[in-house]
């Protein structure tokens, strides 16, 4: 006769089970078009995980703190004609007085970062998300992905990146 222990001996998955927030900014749609194709593909590795993806002008500075994994993705903008940086809807969020001052404290996060190559800044939204999880005490947990001009045909890399994502994501430690 076999004797369960708990719940977690007979669903192995569950015990790794993980809620991953994204929050994204999209103007034309490309940044959309690449944490859909992140969210698809991580639902599909991930059975049992939670994955919400939400737009950033939805989002409130406090709601950065839900999930396991904070996943920040921003295309690259040139707002009041300053190249590299980020879309206003992300710029707004996280230079909300709340967010100015919210730690995430360890939070494991990721960032994405679109951009094209034409301009000199290209892609720097990258660099704007990182500076933000890091003077906020979160903790990077996989190299940044970059993607530059549009996402169409990039998929596989951004299902590669996912995997990075899922495998960092399972060693977190659950307190
Ligand atoms: C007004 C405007 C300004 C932009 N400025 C930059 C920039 O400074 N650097 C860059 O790499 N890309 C820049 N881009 C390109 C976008 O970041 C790129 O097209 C991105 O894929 C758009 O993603 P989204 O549709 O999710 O907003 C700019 C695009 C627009 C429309």
């Amino acid at each position: 006769m076999t004797i369960m222990t708990n719940a977690t001996d007979a669903f192995p998955h569950f015990s790794q089970r993980r809620a991953v927030r994204i929050v994204f900014a999209s103007t034309s749609g490309h940044t959309e078009y690449v944490v859909d194709a992140l969210t698809d593909s991580l639902k599909s590795i991930t059975p049992g995980w939670e994955i919400e993806a939400t737009r950033a002008e939805k989002m409130k500075p406090q709601d950065l703190l839900s999930g396991d994994v904070l996943l920040l993705a921003s295309s690259t903008w040139n707002t009041g004609s300053v190249e590299g940086q980020l879309n206003p809807h992300m710029w707004v969020l996280l230079h909300d007085d709340k967010a100015k001052t919210l730690d995430l404290a360890g939070k494991p996060c990721a960032c994405i970062g679109l951009g094209d190559h034409r301009y000199f800044y290209t892609a720097r939204a990258t660099d704007h998300l990182e500076h933000y999880v890091r003077v906020h005490h979160g903790r990077l947990i996989v190299p940044t992905l970059k993607i530059t001009d549009e996402p169409y045909r990039q998929e596989e890399a951004v299902r590669v990146w996912g995997r990075q994502l899922v495998d960092a994501s399972k060693q977190i430690d659950r307190c």
